[in-house]
């Protein structure tokens, strides 16, 4: 009798024990294909892929949202929201395929994750946009393109290992976020696509890039205000418009921007290198603590550049921009110029740069037979100039 009761609890107590270990171990997935999802890229699964992650939000352990290998989804937007019991990992292994027509898209992201903590995407799979057919449009709609992937209000999160293609926006946006990391992706647009970013961050602190291979028809990546301690390492863009802080000073209260550290990337065929720009008549904000450090530049336009007068239609007005920018230092940057001016730094009338540091700097000229020599110019800033310098810094005055 004692013994029976003993095995019975012994029994009771691994069957319990088993049950906690396999909550705990053993990840439940989520996948779209079990919440009527076709998976042929052809319907719109948009509601299936919402409902699967709606549970895989609820569930009381951590879960994987799946998107399967092999399979297309075809989807208009679509929005994961936190927060969840316990994050679910998101791995798309497959392909997200979003609707062709802009007329489905009323938000700024199609596909979006929001207000989640500790969330982790990764998978090999594939995030196709498919812009081409938008893009024609893209000046009527300048604004409402959607972001194939937008992060808001995120933290402790990590996107990697994913391909990114003709977004008809910007391809990824990370905004009001902390503490990211995104590593290891491929981002492909065409050249000539309009406003395709490859990613735009703003009002977010503490980011880590890394590992990207970006081509795209605008800047590879943009930092945009209120963006602080952002590190991007192992980029390579092209062709692109290059890897950029701003546009600045467009808005009323823009947040500062500062601690930007570029380190280790290379830019073929861009339309710009390393670029800081600010809209003329801008209202006032500090962008500060920048460091741009061994940057190879292969046939790029205007390699190093600050553009403190930047305004691309007709529309601005006129009077000098009072983004106050300091602290910017250049260091080893080497490579060729497809134009004659190399280095090109145009700061404030009312606001000067202050403390810009040129440091080894070899930009020679691309597929010029005659002559290797480029040029720099500057107005409203002393630059302080160390070690090699091709270009001399500053022989022309604008
Ligand atoms: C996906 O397709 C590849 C190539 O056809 C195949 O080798 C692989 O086993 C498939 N994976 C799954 C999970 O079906
Ligand atoms: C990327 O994802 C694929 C498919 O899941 C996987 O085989 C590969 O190991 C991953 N790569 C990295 C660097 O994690
Ligand atoms: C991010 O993770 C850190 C360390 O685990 C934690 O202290 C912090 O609260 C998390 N951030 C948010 C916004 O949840
Ligand atoms: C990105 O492209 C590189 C080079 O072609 C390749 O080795 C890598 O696996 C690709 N990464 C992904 C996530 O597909
Ligand atoms: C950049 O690449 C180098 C060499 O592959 C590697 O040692 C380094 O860790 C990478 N940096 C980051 C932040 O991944
Ligand atoms: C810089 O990146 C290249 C690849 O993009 C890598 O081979 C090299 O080791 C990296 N160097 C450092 C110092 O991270
Ligand atoms: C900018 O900030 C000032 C002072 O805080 C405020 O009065 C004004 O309404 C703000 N403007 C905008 C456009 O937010
Ligand atoms: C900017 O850099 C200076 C000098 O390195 C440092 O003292 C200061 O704390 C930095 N500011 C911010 C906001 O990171
Ligand atoms: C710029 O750097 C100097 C030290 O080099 C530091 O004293 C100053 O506070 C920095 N400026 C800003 C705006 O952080
Ligand atoms: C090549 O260099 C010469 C001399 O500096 C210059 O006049 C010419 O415009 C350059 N050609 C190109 C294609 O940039
Ligand atoms: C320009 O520079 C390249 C690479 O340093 C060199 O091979 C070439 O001879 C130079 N051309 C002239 C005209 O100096
Ligand atoms: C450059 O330095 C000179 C001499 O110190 C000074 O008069 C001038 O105001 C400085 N210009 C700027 C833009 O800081």
């Amino acid at each position: 009798m004692a013994s029976t009761m003993t095995s019975k609890a012994l029994f009771l107590v691994s069957f319990i024990l088993t049950c906690l270990w396999k909550s705990s171990f053993e990840q439940e997935i989520f996948n779209p294909l079990d919440y009527e999802a076709e998976g042929d890229g052809v319907t719109d699964d948009s509601q299936a892929l919402v409902d699967t992650w709606d549970s895989a939000c609820e569930h009381h352990a951590p879960a994987i949202f799946l998107i399967p290998e092999n399979t297309t989804f075809l989807s208009g937007p679509a929005s994961f929201q936190g927060p969840c019991r316990v994050t679910p990992t998101v791995q798309i292994r497959g392909t997200l395929k979003a609707v062709d027509s802009i007329s489905a898209f009323h938000d700024p992201g199609w596909i979006e994750f929001k207000h989640l903590d500790d969330l982790h995407i990764d998978g090999g799979g594939t995030l196709d946009g498919q812009g081409a057919r938008s893009w024609p449009h893209a000046c009527s709609y300048c604004k409402k393109l959607p972001m194939s992937l937008r992060l808001l209000k995120v933290s402790n999160t990590t996107l990697s290992n994913l391909t990114f293609v003709d977004s008809k926006g910007f391809h990824i946006s990370v905004q009001q976020s902390t503490s990211i990391k995104v590593t290891l992706l491929n981002i492909t647009a065409p050249g000539n696509s309009p406003n395709t970013d490859g990613i735009h961050i703003s009002e977010t602190t503490d980011i880590k890039i890394s590992g990207l291979h970006i081509s795209t028809g605008d800047d590879c990546i943009s930092i945009g205000q209120g963006a602080t301690d952002v590190h991007i390492e192992n980029v390579t863009c092209g062709p692109g418009h290059g890897i950029s802080i701003g546009s600045l000073g467009k808005y009323q209260n823009e947040s500062d921007v500062s601690g930007v550290h570029v380190r280790n990337c290379s830019l073929s065929d861009t339309t710009n290198g390393v670029r800081i720009k600010t809209w003329q008549g801008s209202s006032p904000s500090q962008a500060f603590n920048f460091t741009f450090q061994d940057i190879v530049m292969d046939n790029v336009s205007n390699p190093i550049i600050i553009d403190q007068e930047y305004c691309p239609d007709a529309t601005c007005v006129a009077p000098p921009s009072k983004v106050k920018i300091s602290n910017v230092t250049y260091n080893r940057i080497r490579g060729t110029s497809n134009e004659l001016v190399a280095v090109s730094l145009v700061c404030s009338q009312s606001v000067p740069c202050e403390n810009v540091i040129l440091q080894d700097i070899d930009l020679t000229m691309a597929n010029n037979v005659t002559s290797n020599a480029t040029l720099s110019t500057c107005s409203n800033v002393n630059v302080t100039a160390v070690g090699t310098q091709n270009p001399d810094p500053c022989l022309t005055k604008v």
